[in-house]
């Protein structure tokens, strides 16, 4: 069977569907051949000496594993000369990174988490990319641009998507017009389209949590996680399965995929009340690509692509998959916290 490349459906989606510009599409082809970079980097494993920690810490006080740091680097330097871009925002860098000057500027601004699920590395368990792109704001247009131009909701971005680096790579993609999902071939160094539109099953059955947070969790999550393990006999009259990747890439990855619920709720911890996951880089692509896909995406009672972020490394409680699992889980905090 033969497939249509990452670069086909692009140029069609800008040709006849008019549903990506010329510069985005060019800047999202050279996002995904930064993630070829980093898979085969991710792939080198012990061998390419990239396992293990440096010892630094970044902006949110968590140790930067060499992988971090090395994948933020392949996505800086790949994104700064193309002209598509003014400037860059990522997990591993506190403050935002415009392009130098000694390059053309472009009207768009990119936010990435180079490497997602970083506990997993040295597990050889599956790691990922998140991206989101965004425009810069028209009142921007004549000056350099400043974080405040990256504050804009959900709703404004213009493409996201993942790489996995798993059994094998794949990058899941959204430019508003439905998800679809390409395999990399190695050998040819082209993304293939193999998931063509893809839907994520309305109800289903299987939850994604960190059961160990159980204590800290507020009221409605307790609630949804206590009834869904009560089975057939409980108030949800259905068994439910549970997994738990700890990379949010191949979480949202199987939900896509197969259905499910996964949830990073704001919990009582001092550090977790406004949520673990950051806002800009790893909910909003994601919950772009989720609703594309016929799911949903809260914070909790809220839609996320609706927040309005104060800032880039914003964290924010996620509940994402399934339509009518999230829709349940928003209707228990409505319940305790009218909208
Ligand atoms: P990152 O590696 O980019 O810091 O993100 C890790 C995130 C996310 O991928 C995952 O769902 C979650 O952290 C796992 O957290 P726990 O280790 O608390 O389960
Ligand atoms: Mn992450
Ligand atoms: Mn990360």
């Amino acid at each position: 069977m033969k497939h249509k490349t990452l670069t086909q459906y692009l140029v069609e989606q800008q040709r006849e569907h008019k549903s990506v510009s010329a510069d985005v599409r060019l800047l999202i082809e050279t996002v995904s051949r930064a993630c070829k970079a980093i898979s085969t980097t991710v792939h080198k494993g012990a061998l390419g000496g990239v396992l293990g920690s440096l010892g630094t810490e970044n902006v949110q006080g968590e140790i930067q594993k060499k992988l971090d740091v090395l994948s933020n680097e392949i996505l800086l330097e790949a994104n700064e000369w193309g002209g598509s871009l003014a400037a860059m925002a990522s997990e591993e860098m506190e403050t935002i990174h415009p392009i130098p000057n000694e390059y053309p500027k472009g009207q768009n601004l990119l936010l990435f988490d180079p490497l997602d699920g970083s506990s997993n590395i040295d597990v050889n368990v599956s790691i990922g990319t998140i991206f989101s792109i965004l425009q810069v704001p028209a009142d921007a247009a004549g000056r350099d641009v400043t974080e405040a131009d990256f504050l804009q909701p959900g709703t404004r971005q213009v493409a996201a998507g993942y790489a996995v680096y798993g059994p094998q790579t794949m990058l899941v993609l959204t430019v508003g017009a439905g998800v679809m999902g390409f395999t990399l071939d190695s050998e040819m160094g082209s993304w293939l389209l193999t998931h063509e539109n893809i839907r994520i099953p309305e109800q289903t059955a299987e939850f994604a949590i960190n059961m160990s947070n159980m204590r800290h969790w507020e009221a409605p999550v307790k609630r949804y996680i206590d009834e869904c393990l009560q089975g057939e006999s409980g108030p949800l009259g259905k068994n439910y399965n549970m997994r738990w990747i700890a990379s949010m890439v191949a979480d949202v990855h199987r939900i896509l995929n197969r259905g499910g619920i996964f949830m990073y709720p704001r919990d009582s911890r001092p550090s977790g009340h406004k949520g673990k996951l950051r806002l800009m880089y790893e909910a909003n692509p994601m919950s772009f690509l989720v609703e594309q896909a016929g799911g949903r995406a809260i914070d909790g009672t809220k839609r996320i692509l609706d927040i309005q972020p104060q800032a880039v490394h914003e964290r924010t409680g996620v509940i994402l998959g399934s339509r009518a699992e999230v829709e349940r889980v928003q209707a228990y905090h409505q319940a305790v916290t009218p909208a």
